[in-house]
C-alpha cells in the first residue's frame, strides 16, 4: 500500500545577492560542477519566464549537496550523476563542497560573501543524529525546530532569517500557502555577495544611453563607462553559429579572485544566436584566453531578480527520484516516507559603477567615439555574464540581460553627442 501522508517542503532558497568578490585556500579545489551550471542555464533559457536570467550554479550545488547528506540509493545516484559527482569516490563531494565555500568565504577584507545554511525541522519528528551531525560538519547548517502547522509564523521566521542573511536583498521567500501539516523540513541556502571592482565606474561618468533590445525596440538605461585595464579577448567559434565574432571581457573585482564576465555579440546579432554556443569547456577557454590589457568599456547599470522553481527545472536536469514517492531520503530520518515538495531559489544581483549605489552626476563626459585607441565593449545590447572564482572556477552567478534598467529619457545622452 502506497501513502503518500507525508509532503516534505524542502525549500531550497538561495538567495543571492551580488555584486563582486576574492578568495584565498592554502590548496585550492577545483569545482566540477561547471557542467551543471551551463545545463540549467539552458534549461531556464528553455523555459523561457523571463527575459533575464539570474541564478547561482554553486548555491544549487550546495543546496542539493544537502538533500544528497540525506538520500540514499536512486534519490542519491541521480544528484551526484547530474552534479558531475559521480567520478569522484563516495562521500568525497561534501568534502569538496566544503572546501569550495570556504575558500570562497576566506577573505572578509576584499569582499563579502556568505553562505548560510539553515534547515527547519517539524518538532516531534526524530531526525537521525549522524545526518544532523553531518549537515554541522559540511555545511555548518543551523538546525531550528518549528511547527510548520503554525505556517504564517513559520514563513515569517523563515523569511527573516532569509532577510537577515541577505542584507535584506531577498525578502518574502516563502508565504504560508508554502507549509501545511505535512510539511516535515524545510531547507534554506542563502548566499550574500558585496565586493567592488577592482576598476570602480566614476558616476560623474553614467549617463543615459539607449539599449538596443533583441526585438530591435530600444529603452533608455543608464550607461556606465570607463577606460581600464581588464582581461579581454575577441572569439570566434569558425562558424557563423554565434554571429561571427564575439567578445569576452573579463573585469575583476577587489583582491582579483572574483571576476564578472560578460559575452556581448556583434551589435546587429541577437544574443540568442551566441547562447547555443555556451558549453562548460567554453567557460574554461574565455577564462584561458583572455589577455590583460586597456578597453573602453560600456556597461549599464542592471538589477537583476528571479525566482525559480527548482522542482521542474531539475527534474528537466534528471534529478527526479527525490521528488517523487520513491524518494529514499532515509538518511535523514527512519522510514521512506520523506520527498522533497517544493524547491526554489530566489537570486538577485546588482551592478552598479562601485558596488553601492551611486549618485548619477549630470556632467558631460569627455568622450568621442572616433578617437578609440583601445578595443570597445558597448554593452548597449543583450549579453551574458557569470561571476566566477577565477582560482577554482566557482560560478557563483549566470544569467544574462536582455533588458537593463529602464529610465525616463533624461538630458543629453552620448547618442547626441
Ligand atoms: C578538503 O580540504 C582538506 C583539508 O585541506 C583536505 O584534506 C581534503 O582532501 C580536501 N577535500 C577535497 C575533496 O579536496
Ligand atoms: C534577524 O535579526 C534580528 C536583528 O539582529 C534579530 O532580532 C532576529 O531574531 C533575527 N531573526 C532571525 C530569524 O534570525
Amino acid at each position: 500500500m502506497l501513502i503518500l501522508d507525508v509532503l516534505s517542503p524542502l525549500l531550497l532558497l538561495l538567495s543571492i545577492l551580488l555584486l563582486g568578490y576574492g578568495c584565498r585556500a592554502a590548496d585550492i579545489p577545483e569545482d566540477t560542477t561547471s557542467e551543471f551550471s551551463v545545463r540549467l542555464y539552458h534549461q531556464l533559457k528553455a523555459a523561457g519566464v523571463q527575459d533575464n536570467i539570474i541564478f547561482s550554479p554553486l548555491s544549487i550545488a550546495i543546496a542539493l549537496g544537502m538533500v544528497e547528506l540525506g538520500a540514499k540509493g536512486a534519490s542519491l545516484e541521480e544528484i551526484r550523476q547530474v552534479l558531475g559527482f559521480n567520478h569522484l569516490l563516495p562521500g568525497v563531494e561534501f568534502s569538496l563542497l566544503q572546501n569550495l565555500t570556504s575558500a570562497l568565504s576566506d577573505d572578509d577584507t576584499q569582499y563579502v560573501i556568505r553562505f548560510a545554511n539553515s534547515l527547519f525541522l517539524q518538532e516531534g519528528v526524530t531526525f537521525n543524529p549522524e545526518f544532523l551531525h553531518l549537515m554541522r560538519k559540511y555545511f555548518r547548517a543551523d538546525v531550528e525546530t518549528v511547527d510548520f502547522t503554525e505556517s504564517a509564523a513559520v514563513a515569517e521566521q523563515i523569511n527573516s532569517w532569509v532577510e537577515n542573511h541577505t542584507e535584506s536583498k531577498i525578502r518574502e521567500l516563502l508565504s504560508a500557502d508554502d507549509f501545511s501539516s505535512v510539511t516535515r523540513l524545510t531547507l534554506v541556502n542563502a548566499v550574500y555577495f558585496r565586493g567592488s571592482w577592482k576598476n570602480q565606474f566614476r558616476p560623474e561618468n553614467t549617463r543615459t544611453f539607449s539599449f538596443s533590445k533583441d526585438d530591435g525596440s530600444e529603452v533608455q538605461t543608464l550607461m556606465m563607462y570607463q577606460q581600464g585595464d581588464f582581461y579581454y579577448g575577441e572569439f570566434s567559434d569558425g562558424s557563423q553559429e554565434a554571429g561571427g565574432v564575439y567578445q569576452v571581457l573579463e573585469m575583476p573585482y577587489e583582491g582579483e579572485d572574483m571576476s564578472m564576465m560578460i559575452v556581448l555579440p556583434r551589435q546587429e546579432v541577437p544574443l540568442a544566436s551566441l547562447e547555443p554556443i555556451i558549453k562548460a569547456p567554453l567557460l574554461e577557454e574565455w577564462a584561458n584566453n583572455v589577455k590583460r590589457q586597456k578597453v573602453e568599456v560600456y556597461l549599464p547599470r542592471f538589477k537583476v531578480e528571479q525566482k525559480i522553481d527548482l522542482r521542474s527545472t531539475l527534474q528537466e536536469l534528471g534529478i527526479k527520484n527525490i521528488f517523487t514517492s520513491d524518494a529514499d531520503l532515509s538518511a535523514m530520518t527512519d522510514g521512506k516516507d520523506l520527498y522533497i515538495g517544493k524547491a526554489v531559489q530566489k537570486a538577485y544581483l546588482e551592478v552598479t559603477e562601485e558596488g553601492a549605489e551611486g549618485a548619477v552626476g549630470s556632467g558631460m563626459i569627455a568622450l568621442t567615439r572616433t578617437l578609440v585607441l583601445y578595443p570597445q565593449v558597448m554593452a548597449d545590447h543583450p549579453f551574458f555574464f557569470i561571476i566566477r572564482n577565477r582560482r577554482t572556477g566557482s560560478i557563483l552567478f549566470m544569467g544574462r540581460v536582455m533588458t537593463p534598467e529602464v529610465i525616463e529619457p533624461n538630458d543629453q545622452d552620448f547618442d547626441s553627442m
